[in-house]
């Protein structure tokens, strides 16, 4: 058993334990998540996916936050036990305070507090994005000394973000960067749902992108000043060049379905790509890593690897199981802000918009 000493200048029982045990919960979205934490290493992380939404081609908020009613108990009461950590041996409860939607946010963030008090640990807020880039430094037995260095870029694209990060201190972020219209995953969303695929788009294009040609077509790309990315454009000419393409032959569509997807995958790669070596060619950086739903992309992983290879960089690319929502990035988010002793109080409200 770890000593254990209370200090009580502390609100809530502030544990000095030996170990740090963070609790974190996640519910910004469509997933209910649960993961815990212990001195930075991975016990457990508890993803429940909602697939009621399939049926209506994108997320529905009312239904969301049904669901994550349904699923936060359980999906915490499992978390813990394959952890194997009571919750009385909590340090304290990280959460998902934003972006997100609110009903859903609401669930997480109301779960968090009513779970803090009644065992009377500290909570910490997380913002959601910080939590995909902080994912990084989530620690894997003997690869310790494979996490990013400060200053780093990260990559951070998403169904509702696509931004470049410079990130010089795990609580001190910089957006060089940003979408100004569509972001990358909304866009792959978009013109998969144009091409009648199913939904989320992301994971279709991907897996038919393997069997295509991604010379075969060429779609147009932004001219942004800067480091920031526009995809709405390219969601129009692809949007349009379907449209001409199936006025002679009305199954174009079916008949070039990989070419397409390949050619569509990589103008985004290119896209994304581009601003992201000019951004560490003007910071002299090359320590890059990449985040969000969208680096689970096979094509963006691979433009990654050439590109260390090509210009030396030193690339971060998270396991699958971190790309999507899951709580292990709230955890080790909580982890070093629990170090810093930098708690929320209970009157903290949910945010569903909010920068990094
Ligand atoms: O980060 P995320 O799970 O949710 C938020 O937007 O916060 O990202 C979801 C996005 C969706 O647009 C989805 O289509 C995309 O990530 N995505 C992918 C892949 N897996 C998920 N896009 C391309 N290739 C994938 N393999």
């Amino acid at each position: 058993m770890n000593p254990t000493f209370i200090i009580t200048f502390a609100p809530f029982k502030y544990q000095k334990t030996m170990s740090t045990i963070i609790l974190g919960i996640e519910s910004s979205c469509d997933d209910t998540s649960a993961a815990v934490i212990k001195d930075g290493y991975l016990l457990s992380n508890v993803v429940s996916s909602q697939a009621v939404h399939e049926a209506y081609g994108g997320v529905v908020p009312e239904l969301a936050s049904r669901a994550h009613q349904q699923n936060i108990v359980p999906v915490v009461h499992e978390a813990l036990k394959r952890a194997g950590v009571t919750k009385e041996e909590l340090s304290a409860v990280a959460f998902t305070r934003g972006p997100g939607l609110m009903g859903s946010l609401l669930v997480g963030v109301s779960f968090a507090k009513g779970f803090a008090r009644s065992l009377d640990i500290p909570m910490i807020d997380v913002n959601h994005l910080t939590g995909h880039v902080l994912a990084h430094f989530i620690k894997v037995e003997g690869e310790e000394n494979k996490q990013p260095g400060f200053p780093f870029l990260c990559l951070l694209v998403s169904g509702g973000n696509s931004q470049i990060v410079l990130v010089k201190a795990y609580n001190d972020m910089e957006i060089l960067g940003q979408t100004i219209d569509d972001a990358a995953g909304e866009a792959i969303d978009k013109c998969s749902k144009v091409m009648g695929l199913g939904y989320p788009g992301g994971p279709i294009i991907d897996k038919l992108a393997r069997q295509g040609n991604p010379k075969a077509f060429t779609f147009s790309k932004p001219h942004i000043p800067g480091l920031d990315y526009s995809f709405s454009g390219l969601k129009t000419s692809f949007l349009y060049s379907l449209r001409d393409w199936m006025k002679d032959d009305p199954d174009f569509i079916e008949h070039h379905k990989v070419d397409l997807a390949a050619s569509l995958e990589a103008t985004i790669v290119d896209i994304l790509m581009d601003k992201l070596r000019k951004a560490a060619k003007q910071y002299k950086i090359n320590e890059v890593a990449v985040a969000g739903g969208v680096s689970a992309n096979n094509g963006l992983r691979n433009a990654f690897r050439e590109h260390a290879e090509k210009y030396g960089w030193k690339i971060f690319i998270p396991k699958f199981s971190y790309t999507t929502d899951n709580a292990a990035m709230i955890a080790i988010t909580g982890y070093m802000k629990y170090l810093d002793k930098d708690f929320c109080s209970m009157e903290l409200p949910a945010y569903s918009r909010v920068t990094l």
